[in-house]
């Protein structure tokens, strides 16, 4: 098992990755000082269906008193207000005493862990929560971090909080039962790790490792989302709120790409979306001359090895949307737009104000 620390003064956690780590799951709370009596498990039915009562079982062998079970839906159409409110009401029946303090498990991919955790966030002003990430994008990023939210009004994680898990808890024994298409998906996020933050990942990838990760190879997986949750807790203990810019690095792709995933009505995966973010934000970077052909390339390649998509079907209106969308991205002020662009493999710099014109050539670039 590889234990990577988040920092984070009185809120610093530990993220746990292994495999077999749902075994022995309530001694293992236990033994990082959870000591909560009740829980509630908030997952949905594809993923609850396999693992919830193993997770069940362990919690009672671990003598936890009340197991309640919450499921929310399965896709990303689910991460909504609704939801949420659902969930917050599922929580309030299950514990109405003032005083009860669940802890909450997330038990799922990103969709559970980000509007599980709002909930949980926000639940009594706020209840202690561990994410138990199923999903390959879960276990890189989306449960590290502590960035909780649900979407609203056609925007991406509009409606959210700041709250740090307690404990995350990776068992990469459950990324097998993933279908090969979220599997890919998860592999977008690496990817961008690896392109904006760490030249040694992204030339492991290249090296046959990505085909390895693809396969499920557990020593490559195990190194690989240690070393992506490494990064990230990097990035998160400089600027825990995203306050001072640093953070907006994990964004690399995202402004085109949260635009086209809600855009796009669901019918891309997380993962997807950015690689066609990445991809707009790679050509914005070459023609802004931040960086060389080369590292477009190479990055274009990985996308293609992982079957990652690099441009969307255009459809009537489709452009004017993803316009609309980007223009609510949170890192745009007083009207300037604000692209996370890549410099060199491994480095990234901000650039605001860039051409909106620039910017439109870029999607209408993925709009095939
Ligand atoms: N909070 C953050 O910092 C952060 C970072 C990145 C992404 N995100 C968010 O994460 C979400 C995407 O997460 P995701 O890709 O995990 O999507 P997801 O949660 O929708 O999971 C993808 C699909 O895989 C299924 N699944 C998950 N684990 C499984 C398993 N072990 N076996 C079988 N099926 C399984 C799910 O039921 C779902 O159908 C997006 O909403 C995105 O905005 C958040
Ligand atoms: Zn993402």
């Amino acid at each position: 098992m590889r234990r990577i620390s988040v920092e984070l003064g009185s809120r610093s956690y530990s993220v746990l990755v292994g495999s077999g780590l749902l075994g022995g799951l309530g001694s293992l709370l236990r033994a990082e000082g959870l000591k909560q009596s009740d829980t509630f498990v908030i997952t949905n039915a594809e993923v609850g269906g396999l693992y919830y009562e193993k997770v069940r079982a362990e919690l009672a062998a671990a003598g936890f008193r009340s197991v309640v079970r919450h499921d929310i839906p399965a896709s990303e159409e689910g991460k909504n207000w609704e939801e949420f409110s659902k969930t917050c009401a599922a929580m309030l029946a299950a514990f109405p005493d003032a005083n009860a303090v669940p802890l909450v498990l997330l038990l799922g991919g990103g969709v559970v862990g980000d509007l599980g955790g709002f909930a949980a966030a926000v639940f009594r002003r706020g209840v202690p929560f561990v994410q138990l990430p199923t999903s390959l994008l879960a276990a890189v990023d989306s449960s590290v971090g502590g960035k909780v939210a649900v979407n609203f009004g056609g925007v991406k994680n509009i409606m959210g909080a700041f709250s740090q898990p307690r404990l995350v808890v990776c068992d990469l024994d459950m990324l097998r039962t993933l279908s090969p298409r979220e599997v890919r998906s998860g592999t977008a996020e690496i990817i961008k790790y690896g392109a904006v933050c760490s030249a040694p990942l992204f030339e492991q990838l290249e090296r046959g490792d990505l085909e390895k990760l693809l396969a499920l190879d557990t020593d490559v997986l195990t190194d690989v989302v240690a070393q992506c949750v490494q990064l990230k807790a990097n990035v998160v203990q400089q600027d825990e709120h995203d306050k001072l810019g640093i953070r907006n690095v994990l964004n690399f792709g995202h402004t085109i790409g949260h635009a086209l995933e809600l855009s796009a009505d669901y019918s891309l995966t997380h993962g997807e979306a950015i690689s066609i973010g990445m991809v707009a934000a790679t050509r914005m970077a070459v023609k802004l001359g931040l960086v060389g052909v080369d590292f477009e390339h190479r990055l274009f390649t990985l996308f293609e090895r992982a079957g990652l998509p690099m441009c969307h079907a255009d459809k009537p209106g489709l452009f004017d949307r993803i316009v609309r969308a980007m223009q609510m991205d949170k890192k745009f002020r007083d009207g300037k737009n604000l692209f996370v662009l890549p410099t060199d493999v491994g480095a990234w710099a901000p650039r605001e104000n860039v051409d909106w014109a620039l910017v439109h050539e870029c999607v209408r670039g993925v709009l095939a």
